[in-house]
């Protein structure tokens, strides 16, 4: 069927609107056309069936939920892509972006899977998955200094290559092992090193990416322009993007980690209140995050109190942390005993609760375990006062609350002296820290999560006056 008059179509289009079973049908003809264009368009389709899954095949659920970090999105109600593809080679993609355009289904590109809300494999439209599973390959030029990875590759398999080559070198992005190259380099990547250094995007020095056309592009061909949009602006926005380079930067051979806890009793809230002056300005070697959650009562599981978890990272040895930190800030209580030196890998497992002994764990695709969350972010321009963390505290008693935490992320040092408009990323000078709200739960049950979800919700709104708006932010990015 060639041209359709326009008699036909309406008659589709009533048969299309009439009958329920029309939808799968037209479903079914839209997988029926990418298959059949695949066969067309890959003249040795043997070549590339073997990654290829449509939901009949006993391995399709396998493929989908194995870079699935929420459970949130793989419940039977979520909508699933008509079929995966984990192409194993640059040349398979082109003819993927073709066959999806000719039968009018959309293309989700998920590398780590890691989106907040899943957006790399979820959608209400027709769509197909291509997933970066098998492009994991992290080139490091020690000499150099830069490193070529592959947008499927994690984070944690790209630390390990870094310093399997060096161990004084490193890339500032982010904490959890399990996150792709592909969604975290395109959105920014922050992480404990970017108060020395800056984010993950900041370093990214050439991409190589396929435009709708199937052009595989550099960043000479690409043009700055686009070039600019994608270390930030999301890379699915704009192309598939098939790997990056990086420059990599300097650390030293050993680093220092201390976690000091607080609870309220222990002053948690006044700490929690000086940090907010002390961690964005201090010593941009030294990078000091704040966990706060609830303390419940081994029985039932009752609030008790909050306990605040002060982890850090410093690019030095303890004794030149030591000094620092109890001068700038004695609050914190700091003691030799509490600080231990290790390597700038060993902090990666550190700070993700992994045996420090154990590097291997970082190459791992999947984590331990998965569960259903949600977060939501804020960013902090101005010290949040005492009694609006007493009140979030009063919010953390609901038995909602059981499993949520706040995150409190430090910004400021390089943060600051990179331009706002260097890259699509606006939190820069006088941004003080970033708030990450998150809760977790164990069950499929809709109601409890309903009510979780809620309650995270009312704890967003409570602080929405105190954090940044940044309306004009927002403004100029859509002008630029
Ligand atoms: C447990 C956890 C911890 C996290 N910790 C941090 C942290 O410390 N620092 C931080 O900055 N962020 C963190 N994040 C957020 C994370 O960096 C982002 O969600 C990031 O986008 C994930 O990249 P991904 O490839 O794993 O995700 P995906 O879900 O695979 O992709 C995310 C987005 O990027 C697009 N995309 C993926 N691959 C490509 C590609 N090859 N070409 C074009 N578009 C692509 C997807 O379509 C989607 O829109 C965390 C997330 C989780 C779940
Ligand atoms: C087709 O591809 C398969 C797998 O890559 C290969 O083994 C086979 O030799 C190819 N056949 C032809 C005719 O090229
Ligand atoms: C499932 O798909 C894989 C990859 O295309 C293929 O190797 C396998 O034979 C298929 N299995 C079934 C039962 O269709
Ligand atoms: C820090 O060290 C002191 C002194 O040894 C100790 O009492 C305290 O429990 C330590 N704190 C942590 C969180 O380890
Ligand atoms: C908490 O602060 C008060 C007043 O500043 C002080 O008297 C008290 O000793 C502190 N408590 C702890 C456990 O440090
Ligand atoms: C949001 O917070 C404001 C006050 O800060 C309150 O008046 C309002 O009821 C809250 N809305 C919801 C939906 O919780």
């Amino acid at each position: 069927m060639k041209t359709t008059t326009p008699t036909l179509s309406t008659i589709f289009l009533i048969l299309f609107l009439t009958f329920s079973w029309s939808r799968a049908a037209s479903v079914d003809d839209q997988v029926d056309r990418f298959l059949t264009c695949l066969k067309e368009e890959f003249h040795n389709y043997t070549s590339i069936s073997s990654l290829v899954y449509t939901p009949t095949n006993s391995s399709y659920s396998s493929v989908l939920q194995y870079s699935v970090q929420n459970l949130r999105f793989v419940t039977e109600s979520t909508p699933k892509p008509l079929v995966i593809i984990t192409p194993d080679h640059e040349s398979q993609i082109p003819p993927l972006i073709y066959c999806a355009k000719e039968s009018h289904i959309q293309i989700r590109t998920r590398s780590g899977g890691h989106d907040f809300e899943g957006v790399s494999y979820v959608t209400e439209v027709s769509f197909v998955v291509i997933d970066f599973i098998k492009f994991d390959k992290v080139i490091v030029d020690a000499e150099q200094k830069t490193a070529w990875v592959e947008a499927g590759a994690t984070l944690g398999t790209l630390y390990y290559r870094i310093v399997e080559k060096s161990p004084t070198l490193a890339f500032p992005a982010g904490a959890c092992p399990t996150i792709g190259a592909g969604g975290h380099f395109s959105g920014g990547g922050y992480g404990s090193l970017h108060r020395k250094y800056g984010l993950a995007a900041d370093h990214v020095i050439d991409a190589r990416i396929i435009d709708v056309n199937g052009r595989i592009l550099d960043r000479e061909s690409m043009g700055e322009d686009l070039f600019w949009a994608i270390r930030g602006g999301g890379g699915a926005s704009f192309g598939i993007i098939l790997g990056y380079k990086i420059q990599l930067v300097d650390v030293p051979e050993t680093v220092t980690v201390f976690s000091v806890q607080k609870t309220l009793e222990e002053n948690a809230t006044q700490i929690i209140h000086r940090w907010q002056y002390i961690a964005p300005n201090i010593d941009p070697r030294l990078f000091i995050l704040v966990r706060v959650a609830r303390v419940n009562s081994d029985q039932d599981g009752a609030y008790i109190t909050m306990r605040a978890a002060f982890t850090a990272l410093f690019l030095g040895g303890i004794d030149t942390l030591l000094p620092l930190v109890q001068e700038s800030f004695p609050e914190l209580g700091l003691v030799r005993e509490n600080c231990t030196e290790i390597s700038w890998l060993q902090s990666i497992s550190y700070f993700q609760g992994f045996p420090i002994n154990l590097p291997e764990m970082l190459l791992n695709r999947q984590q331990p375990y998965v569960g259903y969350f949600k977060g939501k972010a804020d960013y902090v321009r101005e010290p949040i006062p005492e009694y609006v963390f007493e009140g979030i505290w009063e919010l953390f008693k609901e038995p909602d609350a059981k499993d949520a935490d706040i995150v409190l992320i430090p910004y400021g040092g390089k943060m600051d002296e990179i331009p706002e408009s260097a890259i699509p990323f606006p939190h820069r000078a006088g941004t003080l820290y970033k708030i990450l709200y998150a809760t977790y739960w164990s069950n499929a049950n809709a109601q409890d999560a309903d009510k979780i979800l809620s309650w995270l919700r009312g704890l967003y709104n409570y602080t929405t006056p105190y954090v940044s708006k940044s309306p004009e932010k927002l403004t100029s990015i859509i002008e630029i």
